[in-house]
């Protein structure tokens, strides 16, 4: 029996110390994927701190978190620019690694607003990385892209593949990446699992937790669902003459709660290793525009209005991954198929009309 005191003065008896649960920073954890990676770290037994601005999410997501998983955990409304508010996280809580999803995602704004994305990218996460230093916290999980890699014309990309992003977002994640990178070289005993997520769309099953993007969504899933709930009028396709079968660009969608699987099997990677590892994290199979608005008809039972119109500047014809490496190496693979992603995006969208709300 091992009794010990917590900073409240309240005695724990357990039988053993390896009932205390792993502690684990979540970053960005109101958001998209960061909400539905908690679900999956409380459910696997992890206890979370979780960190967030809100200027791209709602704390209602993690209201929800709490109640889908039935587990309560901390939550600090930080701005991750300002250090000393982010150590404070780290000195009253006993974290052993760090998730982190944190950061501005959108790749046209980050044309418009090169300097901000820089700023908010990577100062809040060489902040973060100060903050581990002195707290002794030496293993992260980044939220990579599939952007990193560019308008590479070879499919499916491989992690070992040159790096060549086109936009200033997607060059944020690829500096963070050399960050973590150089990071494990300077330091032995460092770990960082680098996710290159593809294109992560869908919700948890139980229509509580979902993509709420903030105004006029960029991405074609959730715009596709605003149609099909009557918040849109119609999709307009970007591009019917691209070198695929059906003329449309072809992605590779992965469901996010598979994603969030791949997040709690790269950190137990993560905590029995070191150095930086990159993986990607996508299905291996490539679905075309007019394939997934299909889908979603079939799914939703509502016809989506749509038109052909321009290529969008900067779309490549085809993006899908070679996932053998997280298969390989931790032991992951996605399971849920398109459909499966086109229901519980329904599902969601359904149930939450507008999103969070205010
Ligand atoms: C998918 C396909 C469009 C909207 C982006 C980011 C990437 C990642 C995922 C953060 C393309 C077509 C889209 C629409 C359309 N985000 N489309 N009409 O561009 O593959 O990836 O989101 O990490 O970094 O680049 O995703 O959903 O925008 O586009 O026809 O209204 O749908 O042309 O073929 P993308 P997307």
């Amino acid at each position: 029996m091992v009794m010990f005191q917590t900073k409240f003065g309240i005695v724990v008896m357990m039988d053993s110390l390896l009932e205390v649960a792993c502690l684990i920073l979540v970053t960005g954890a109101a958001g998209y994927i960061g909400s539905h990676t908690c679900v999956s770290l409380l459910n696997a037994g992890y206890d979370i701190v979780a960190v967030d601005n809100f200027t791209n999410s709602k704390p209602e997501a993690l209201s929800r978190v709490q109640e889908i998983t039935g587990k309560t955990f901390s939550l600090h409304s930080v701005n991750m620019l300002n250090q000393e508010d982010l150590d404070a996280v780290f000195a009253e809580s006993n974290i052993e690694a760090v998730i982190h999803f944190a950061g501005l995602k959108a790749v046209g704004e980050s044309v418009a607003q090169p300097l901000r994305y820089y700023e908010n990218n990577l100062v809040s996460t060489i902040n973060l990385c100060k903050s581990m230093q002195k707290h002794g916290v030496k293993k992260i999980v980044f939220s990579s892209s599939a952007t990193v890699y560019g308008a590479q014309e070879q499919v499916p990309l491989r992690e070992d593949m040159p790096i060549a992003p086109v936009n200033p977002y997607g060059q944020t994640k690829a500096m963070i990446e050399q960050i973590l990178r150089d990071l494990a070289v300077a330091d032995e005993q460092f770990g960082a699992a680098l996710l290159r997520y593809f294109n992560p769309v869908g919700a948890h099953a139980s229509g509580r937790i979902g993509e709420d993007p903030q105004g006029i969504p960029n991405n074609l899933v959730p715009y596709v669902a605003q149609v099909a709930v009557g918040k849109r009028a119609e999709l307009t396709v970007h591009g019917g003459d691209y070198d695929t079968p059906d003329g449309t660009g072809i992605r590779d969608y992965i469901h996010v709660m598979d994603l969030a699987d791949g997040h709690v099997k790269a950190l137990a990677w993560v905590m029995n290793h070191t150095g930086a590892e990159a993986f990607n994290l996508g299905t291996g199979k490539g679905s075309s525009v007019l394939e997934v608005v299909h889908a979603f008809e079939q799914a939703s039972g509502v016809r989506i209005p749509y038109h052909i119109g321009p290529r969008r500047p900067g779309d490549a014809a085809r993006s899908f991954a070679d996932p053998t490496k997280a298969q390989r190496i931790l032991g992951w693979q996605a399971t849920k198929s398109l459909a499966d992603m086109c229901a519980d995006t329904w599902h969601w969208q359904s149930q939450n009309p507008n999103g969070y709300g205010e």
